[in-house]
C-alpha cells in the first residue's frame, strides 16, 4: 500500500462531524490555503458556480450560531455549550446565473474542504438544518447568489466514534458522553457485477 493512500485513509476514517470545539481561533491563512485547494474541485461543465464567505468575527459568529440547528436525533444534547461553539463558519454560496444545479458541485467543495481541514486537525459540522434567509441578509448574499450550506468549524473537543449498523442510523451519545455514529456494513451497500 502506498504511503499516500495510507494517509488519505487515515483522513477518511478520522472524520466524524464535531459539535463541540476548544476555544482557539483558526488562522485566516489556513482557511485562505484550504480554500484556494477547495477551487480545485470537479465542477460540472467546469462551471464553477461556487463561492465561499468565511465568518471569523466573533459578533458575527454569535449571530450564526442563532440560525444554525445541531445534531437532531439528540437534541438538545448534540449542541455546543459556550465555550465549545465553532470559532468560525464557512458559508458555501452558488450563483445561479453560472449553473443552475450546482449541488453535486457542493458536495464535492464541502467534502474536499473538510478533508483538508481534517488533515489540520480543525473539526466540521455540515450544517443544512439552517435559516437560510435569516444567514442570506446576515452575510448579504442575495440574488443571484443563493446560500446552499454552512460549515461550522474549530478545533476539535470531543472525539466521536464510529459503528457498524446494528438496526438504525441514529447517532447516540453513550453514558460518558462520546457520540457514536452507525455506519452500513460494507457487504450491504456493495454489489459487485
Ligand atoms: C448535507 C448534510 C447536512 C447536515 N446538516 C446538519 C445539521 O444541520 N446539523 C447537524 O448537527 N449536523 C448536520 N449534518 C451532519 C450529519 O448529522 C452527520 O454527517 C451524520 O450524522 C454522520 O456523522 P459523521 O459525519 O460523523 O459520519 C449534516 C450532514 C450533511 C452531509
Amino acid at each position: 500500500m502506498s504511503i499516500e493512500y495510507e494517509i488519505v485513509s487515515r483522513i477518511v476514517s478520522s472524520r466524524r462531524t464535531i459539535r463541540k470545539f476548544v476555544d482557539k481561533q483558526i488562522d485566516e491563512s489556513i482557511l485562505l490555503d484550504v480554500l484556494s485547494l477547495a477551487r480545485l474541485s470537479p465542477s460540472g461543465a467546469n462551471r464553477q458556480p461556487l463561492s465561499y464567505v468565511v465568518v471569523l468575527d466573533e459578533a458575527m459568529r454569535e449571530e450564526m450560531f442563532k440560525h444554525v440547528k445541531w445534531a437532531g436525533y439528540i437534541a438538545p444534547d448534540g449542541t455546543p455549550s459556550e465555550g465549545e461553539r465553532p470559532t468560525g463558519y464557512i458559508a458555501i454560496v452558488s450563483d445561479d446565473t453560472i449553473s443552475k444545479s450546482p449541488d453535486i458541485d457542493l458536495g464535492a467543495s464541502a467534502m474536499t474542504i473538510n478533508y483538508l481541514l481534517e488533515a489540520r486537525g480543525i473539526g466540521v459540522c455540515w450544517m443544512g438544518a439552517i435559516d437560510r434567509v435569516a444567514i442570506s441578509s446576515l452575510l448579504g448574499i442575495a440574488e443571484p447568489r443563493r446560500l446552499l450550506l454552512v460549515l461550522a468549524i474549530g478545533y476539535k473537543g470531543e472525539e466521536p466514534v464510529v459503528e457498524d449498523m446494528v438496526d438504525s442510523v441514529k447517532y447516540y451519545k453513550d453514558d460518558e458522553g462520546v457520540l457514536h455514529v452507525p455506519k452500513r456494513k460494507i457487504g450491504d451497500i456493495v454489489r459487485i457485477i
